[in-house]
């Protein structure tokens, strides 16, 4: 069996990676002796990359990456790549959701489109990296509902659902359709 190094020490991440990959791949943790990758590129493709490489010249071995972010068509694609930190540094996820109601109030539903895009990076040794990404195509809504999820969760409505948001949905749902998972799948075609 093909050892993978993931490159996040996101229990939920590793979680998800483990259901639809642990049959095929003896999945390994980030060690917990490399330092956080600094992510300081401007595209999701460059810091998935920069992580998965950093984790395989640590380890040797093929890594995954992933890195993620909410593309808002009226901010010209912002927050994007700096999703995690829209409202400044340190913040939390309902300060960032806080900070989107605010910049789109006013805006009307036509103008509230949005993408939640994920790109995942797999690098072997000595090979160029092999990019996938998954995306989901939705609207920011005019307040927060439901409890469930993580980050801008509560005020993204996905098209493919029936007009609730992904905080709405159960785990299982979400994860049926969400950017995460296409890109996971995309991952799966390349892989074979
Ligand atoms: P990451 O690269 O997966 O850590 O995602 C960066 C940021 O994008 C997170 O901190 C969240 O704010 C946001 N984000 C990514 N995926 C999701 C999601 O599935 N739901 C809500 N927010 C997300």
């Amino acid at each position: 069996m093909k050892t993978l190094v993931l490159a996040t020490a996101n229990p939920d991440k590793v979680k998800e990676l483990q259901d639809v990959l642990g049959g095929a791949y003896d999945l390994r943790p980030r060690p917990t002796d490399l330092a956080d990758t600094f992510e300081d590129g401007d595209t999701l493709e460059y810091n998935a990359t920069k992580k998965a490489r950093e984790v395989s010249d640590f380890t040797g071995l093929p890594a995954l990456a992933d890195d993620s972010g909410l593309f808002v068509d009226f901010l010209g694609g912002a927050p994007g790549v700096y999703s995690a930190r829209y409202a400044g540094e340190n913040v939390t996820y309902d300060d960032n959701v806080t900070k989107m109601l605010q910049e789109l109030d006013g805006v009307e539903q036509t103008q509230r489109g949005a993408q939640f895009r994920t790109t995942i990076c797999y690098l072997e040794p000595g090979k160029e990296p092999v990019l996938v990404t998954g995306e989901m195509q939705g609207y920011i809504s005019t307040e927060r509902t439901g409890e469930n999820g993580f980050g801008y969760d509560p005020i993204f409505v996905p098209v493919e659902g029936d007009g609730r948001s992904y905080a709405e949905m159960s785990h299982t749902e979400k994860n049926a359709m969400s950017h995460r998972t296409k890109a996971v799948q995309a991952l799966l075609g390349v892989l074979g």
